[in-house]
């Protein structure tokens, strides 16, 4: 008799991912984990035996978001109570005792060191749901090849965790301890996708460039990277300013599939609150390395993080930021409301401002960097550069959207010869904050 008749189904998962580049590289080791204990991938709530959310606690607005989808699904759970729902991740480390008050229904919750023992915990049969939040100071995964999604770009994940705590920052008590994953493994998974076809990776961490495995530092790891045949450019986030080390600098300078392009969060231009954060650098030292970085690196594209309304920012210190992301003028930048976080540093000190004067300051921050983008971007109009093609454009028929090697958005029409993964060179035509856009030279 023929072994797919015969045997039961497999189990359909369906797994929903919130949050950072990291969380959706978490899903793809969950949904590898799964697979190989014989969980099949579910299309939509409604066909999975099994829901998972995998989460983010970086900010409550975050947590909020999957409080509510969790009400959703409760419905779906009312009218099938088979189907089992789970909580991953930052969120599932964080609050599990405040989530089992406020969705009781949830069978599962497992931290973002707990995912090998999914299957074991998705088997268990009983009243009360399956809670496991050991965090694990050598958990890597790193013997897990990710189901990688489809596509010329896969994110690769070099390190976990982080040892800074800012004073804001509750990812080192929901992620845990600095550890770095061996060079080995991480060169096998680079290998593995360049085989199928992958053209960038990007190496992952919470800090990435403070990555240490004995004598390989992060620059080494990137020089290793680079010496695979087939990958062509190399990137990485996050990198923490202190961490920005002569050897990091050196592999971005000098080796060519190393992109010119460095998330550096900043999260405040004043002093006063980076010494309140604990960040770690003054604005010295940031503008400093900035310097460096831009001596070394040509045509070197920058982003940034920032926090408005920090416990204590006044009107000063808001305006430091502002001098400094025109000092910078940053290529982009990611820009947050502060939000009070349990268990961190500053959870005691709660909030010294408003929402609507946060609210009021983070559209300025907004606005200024829309500016500062736009007057960038225009900047670019008449030159050429070599763009990776990732597809079709979301709009217009024939369209091709690829990235330059500082990370812009490009969309130019296609032509013959011209697909995914090979690159071509554009010339830009025009630009708006957000992408460029232009033609096949
Ligand atoms: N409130 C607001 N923003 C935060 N971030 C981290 N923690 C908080 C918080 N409590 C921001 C920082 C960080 C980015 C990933 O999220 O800017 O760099
Ligand atoms: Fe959070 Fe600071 Fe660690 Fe970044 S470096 S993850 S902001 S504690």
């Amino acid at each position: 008799m023929d072994d797919s008749i015969s045997s039961p189904p497999s189990p359909r998962v369906y797994l929903e991912t919130y949050g950072c580049q990291m969380n959706i590289a978490d899903s793809q080791t969950v949904n590898a984990v799964l697979r190989r204990a014989g969980y099949a991938a579910a299309s939509t709530p409604e066909d999975a035996d099994v829901i998972l959310l995998n989460t983010c606690a970086i900010r409550e607005h975050a947590e909020d978001r999957v409080i509510g989808r969790l009400s959703d699904l409760a419905r779906l759970k009312s009218k099938r109570p088979g189907l089992k729902l789970g909580l991953l991740g930052c969120m599932a480390q964080h609050n599990r005792a405040a989530l089992i008050e406020k969705a009781p229904w949830i069978d599962l919750i497992a931290g973002p060191d707990s995912y090998r023992r999914l299957p074991e915990m998705l088997g268990r049969e009983g009243f009360d749901p399956a809670i496991d939040v050991r965090l694990d100071r050598a958990e890597t995964y790193a013997d897990i090849s990710p189901d990688y999604e489809d596509g010329i770009r896969a994110y690769v994940t070099a390190m976990r965790g982080c040892d800074r705590f800012c004073t804001f920052c509750v990812v080192p008590y929901v992620r845990g301890r600095e550890r770095s994953v061996p060079p080995e493994d991480i060169l096998r998974e680079v290998q593995g996708l360049a085989e199928r076809g992958v053209k960038e990776v990007v190496l992952l961490g919470q800090t990435v460039n403070a990555y240490r495995f004995s004598a390989t530092d992060f620059g080494s790891l990137l020089r290793q990277v680079a010496a695979i045949d087939g990958i062509e450019r190399i990137r990485f986030t996050s990198p923490h300013p202190c961490d920005m080390s002569d050897s990091v600098i050196d592999a971005m300078a000098n080796e060519p599939k190393v992109q010119p392009y460095l998330h550096l969060p900043v999260q405040s231009g004043s002093d006063k609150m980076l010494a309140a954060m604990q960040r770690g650098y003054t604005i010295a030292e940031y503008l400093d390395l900035v310097a460096r970085l831009r001596r070394a690196i040509p045509r070197l594209a920058l982003s940034t993080d920032i926090i408005v309304g920090y416990y204590g920012e006044d009107e000063a210190d808001f305006n430091a930021t502002i001098e400094l992301m025109k000092e910078v003028g940053y290529d982009s930048a990611f820009s947050f409301k502060y939000s009070v976080r349990e268990n961190t540093r500053a959870y005691k000190l709660g909030d010294s401002m408003s929402e609507a004067e946060k609210g009021r300051r983070l559209a300025e921050v907004i606005a200024l960097q829309e500016s500062i983008s736009l007057q960038r971007n225009r900047a670019l109009i008449g030159e050429t550069f070599p763009v990776l093609i990732e597809g079709p454009a979301r709009r217009g028929v024939g369209m091709l959207a690829g990235k330059t090697p500082q990370f812009k958005t490009t969309v130019f029409p296609g032509r013959e010869g011209a697909t995914p993964g090979s690159t071509v060179n554009v010339r830009i035509e025009s630009a708006t904050g957000h992408s460029l856009a232009g033609s096949i030279a």
